[in-house]
């Protein structure tokens, strides 16, 4: 049966543009694949993944027969939001653009599901592999195919670098850049998932 992971990246929760897009794509492919399990983790809003410290850090690479009860803890959280991803087959990441660069909690995600061990056995071989990846991009800004556009390679890479290659972006841009760019980018997205959906 097929599994599909929502992760929401957007302060705003489901009101985010980046959330809601996901969402009408996550109903589109429900809609079409009625028996798939949907799993929603929201990254940044619902339950904001913490950042990660040495202490953090310090306990994914302790030895398991050597951590105490508070590095068990933590590493059992990361275990968590890893086997959320090994259990996915599609997976749709809600990706809003903040101060150039991804949602910070998007990056302490990241560095949770980054773990030595898990994916680097013969040096940085992703084993996450087999899965479809959604991203949908919401900016205020157009960006897209210029060097400002710090995303799209940075989130490539490291999906890749985790075994994710097969990830496609879908951009609604110009969100602030007043009411019909607004609706003009949000059309032209909603045409997209409609045909992804299909
Ligand atoms: C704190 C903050 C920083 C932002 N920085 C940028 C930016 O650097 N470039 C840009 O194009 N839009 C920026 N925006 C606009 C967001 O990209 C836009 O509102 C988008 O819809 C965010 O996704 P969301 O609605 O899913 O949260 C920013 C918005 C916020 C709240």
């Amino acid at each position: 049966m097929t599994t599909l992971l929502q992760i929401n990246a957007s302060i705003n929760n489901g009101n985010g543009e980046s959330s809601r897009l996901a969402d009408q794509f996550v109903a589109a492919f429900h809609k079409k694949h009625p028996k798939a399990t949907i799993v929603v983790r929201d990254v940044a809003a619902a339950e904001p993944v913490p950042h990660l410290n040495a202490e953090r850090f310090g306990a994914f690479i302790t030895k398991p027969e050597d951590r105490s009860a508070s590095q068990q803890a933590v590493v059992a959280y990361s275990d968590t939001l890893i086997n959320e991803l090994k259990q996915a087959d599609v997976i749709v990441l809600g990706l809003p653009m903040y101060n150039f660069g991804v949602p910070s909690q998007l990056k302490a995600y990241f560095d949770h599901i980054a773990r030595i061990g898990e994916y680097t056995e013969k040096g940085p071989v992703g084993k996450l592999t087999g899965k479809k990846v959604y991203v949908f991009a919401a900016r205020g800004g157009v960006y897209e195919g210029t060097p400002m556009d710090t995303q799209t390679s940075y989130v490539r890479d490291f999906l890749r670098f985790l075994g994710m290659s097969d990830v496609e972006f879908i951009y609604a841009e110009g969100l602030n850049m007043g009411p019909q760019s607004k609706q003009t980018a949000l059309a032209k997205a909603e045409a997209e998932i409609t045909r992804l959906a299909a």
